[in-house]
């Protein structure tokens, strides 16, 4: 596993060197060559070793043979930042076992990044790892005190409420950043460098690789009214766990319309 990322990076920062066209699956939702290609290679690998395996990938949808074992793929994922040259993005793998007569479970993950030859793993039970080494959340125990992070998908973005919590979380933390890679987001909750991360409307192939990392490294990882996370969830709010009652407070209170600040007019902004 660790071994396919490290050679789709590699290929993900080829590409990058070389600058790629954009190409558009969206108003703003970019894909390049190199997304394709990826992925094209991570299939084979997975398909050379696992024969029987499904595969869902960001790209070529799901092959749904009802397997035992699905992996969750996104070949390149921080694709805005890739192609304007911001290197910010990784390759995400997760697998998930799906007995029949139990419920599905998230057993093995790799995000790499090839701009820092960083490899964050976990396995289910095993603890999550950073190029071979233990990493652990944040002991940050309070939201003021927290860097946080979070993502706009390009999908809908005009209905998109996340503006209203990027600011009140804005207002209430060290601040929020924006990376553009909620694989990378969740893996930077998991090394203790952000206390916490939300979005909306993430897809399956985006989170399944990162939530266990962020699990194993002793985060904890919920929709946004607290309720276990699932692939499907659309919420995704991940933390070192000591924050996170806070955040589901605000987001509680934001979701309510409770004690928002308005955002500032512009027409009305002095120095
Ligand atoms: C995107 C990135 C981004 C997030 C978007 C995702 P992509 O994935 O993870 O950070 O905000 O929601 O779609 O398209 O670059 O693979
Ligand atoms: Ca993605
Ligand atoms: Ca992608």
């Amino acid at each position: 596993m660790s071994v396919i990322s490290r050679e789709a990076g590699a290929l993900l920062l080829e590409h990058f060197h070389r600058r790629v066209k954009i190409e558009y699956k969206g108003e703003a939702d970019l894909v390049t060559a190199a997304d394709r290609t990826a992925e094209k290679l991570i299939r084979q690998r997975i398909a050379e070793k696992w024969p029987d395996h499904d595969i869902l990938g960001e790209e070529q949808g799901l092959n749904d043979r009802g397997a035992e074992y699905r992996w969750y793929v996104d070949p390149l994922d921080g694709t805005t930042n890739f192609a304007h040259g911001y290197p910010v993005f990784c390759v995400s793998m997760g697998l998930e076992r799906r007995p029949v007569d139990e419920p599905p479970r998230r057993i093995a993950a790799v995000v790499y990044d090839p701009t820092r030859d960083e490899l964050f793993s976990a396995a289910l039970g095993g603890g999550a790892h950073l190029n071979g080494e233990p990493i652990f959340v944040s002991k940050t125990a309070a939201l003021k005190e927290s860097l946080v992070a979070t993502g706009f998908p390009s999908h809908k973005r005009h209905k998109n409420p996340n503006i209203y919590f990027y600011h009140h979380i804005t207002l209430h933390s060290h601040g929020v950043r924006r990376a553009g890679s909620a694989a990378l987001d969740l893996c930077t909750v998991a090394a203790g460098r952000f206390d916490g991360f939300w979005e909306f409307n993430l897809n399956p192939w985006d989170t399944a690789a990162g939530v266990l990392i962020v699990e194993e490294a002793g985060g904890k990882v919920t929709r946004f009214d607290g309720l276990p996370f699932e692939l499907n969830s659309r919420e995704t709010l991940a933390s070192n766990g000591l924050i996170h009652h806070e955040l589901l407070q605000e987001f509680a209170d934001i979701l309510a319309g409770r004690d928002l600040e308005p955002l500032p007019d512009p027409r009305a902004y002095k120095v």
